[in-house]
């Protein structure tokens, strides 16, 4: 087939809209996410659906869906490219989890690392917690998408959605879904300023994207280091202070901090304001401008995801039919009448 000929590779990816959109999330996802805009048909959403289930109030869950849209907008998703569109916009998704969830095996439930670490983490396991993957798996599947760009953590759920995309296909012995690929970032895992990795559920290791200048000032000023002087010889790859800057700064400026950790001369207190300089142009005046131009308009957020929803929902009805067609399940007459409204 002719180059032009090929059909575009699907990507799609969820983002949680349960608090501020971090360091780890921009490296980590999106960032990519907004580079693959001009490499194939995007998908994106606010996963709202998966973030009530730790998010239970409201107002918060309203403000961070807007917020999580405002920050992709702000940071370069361009609406003309990608689809940027709020999950329970399309409800039809709920409703083919709940067809995965017939063919799935609680073996493989039982074994999702993000549920035993949640609740670990204190999050009550409630069953909405617990069904999370199938609910995702159903994202990824009813796009009919071909690549899911994610961070580390979430490769685990991705392998869960191929494992019942074929047991689905299996038992009703059709081919509704296509089988996805996950790819990971080139940082799929970003240090966070306590030490572990960058996490939501660890206020204290985020550097929020859009946070006032005065709290990313003092967050990075923070950063707790060992007591070596400047003139000591220091390890940058353990150090978060170089983690950090060699993922904002370009790859000679991050040479040039390691190679001063490592013979000496570079001290903690100098890396720092490096690393906040760098994050100020970076993410400083002018995107901080975009996002409030966010703010100002909320209608133009709006408008941008009731849009792309309306594409998705599209997408989406394709597949349920098939879905509807190999289950058994009936396209009745009132569910036809609703979605015309
Ligand atoms: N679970 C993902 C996260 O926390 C968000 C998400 C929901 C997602 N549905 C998805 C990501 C589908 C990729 C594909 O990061």
């Amino acid at each position: 087939m002719a180059e032009s000929q090929k059909k575009p590779v699907r990507y799609l990816s969820g983002v949680q809209s349960n608090g501020r959109l971090h360091l780890g999330n921009y490296y980590g996802a999106i960032q990519n996410h907004i580079r693959l805009q001009d490499q194939g048909e995007c998908f994106y959403f606010i996963a709202n659906y998966h973030s009530i289930t730790t998010l239970q109030d409201a107002a918060e869950l309203r403000k961070y869906t807007f917020m999580a849209a405002a920050d992709y907008l702000a940071l370069g998703l361009n609406p003309d490219k990608a689809l940027l569109f709020r999950q329970s916009d399309v409800p039809e998704v709920t409703e083919l989890a709940w067809l995965l969830s017939t063919v799935t095996g609680m073996g493989l439930m039982e074994r999702a690392h993000s549920y035993k670490d949640k609740v670990a983490k204190g999050i009550a396991p409630s069953l909405g917690l617990f069904f999370y993957p199938a609910l995702m798996a159903a994202d990824i599947l009813i796009y009919q998408s071909d690549k899911v760009p994610v961070g580390q953590d979430q490769i685990q759920h991705i392998e869960m959605c191929r494992d019942m995309a074929g047991y689905f296909n299996n038992t009703f012995k059709k081919d509704v879904f296509k089988m996805p690929e996950g790819i990971l970032s080139q940082t799929p895992k970003v240090a966070g300023l306590t030490g572990g990795k960058m996490s939501k559920s660890d206020e204290a290791s985020v550097i929020p994207i859009f946070g006032e200048p005065a709290e990313i000032k003092k967050k990075v000023m923070n950063i707790v280091t060992d007591s070596k002087g400047v003139a000591e010889p220091k390890d940058p790859d353990q150090n978060v202070i170089y983690l950090l800057y060699q993922l904002v700064a370009k790859p000679e400026e991050a040479a040039q901090m390691e190679q001063g950790f490592r013979r000496g001369g570079m001290g903690y207190g100098d890396a720092k304001k490096l690393l906040l300089a760098k994050l100020e142009e970076v993410f400083g005046s002018e995107t901080r401008a975009r996002r409030k131009k966010m703010d100002e308009n909320p209608d133009l957020v709006e408008d941008v995801l009731l849009t792309a929803a309306q594409k998705a929902r599209r997408v989406a009805a394709q597949t349920m039919e098939q879905v509807y067609e190999a289950t058994g399940i009936p396209v009745s007459k009132i569910k036809k009448q609703i979605s015309a409204l």
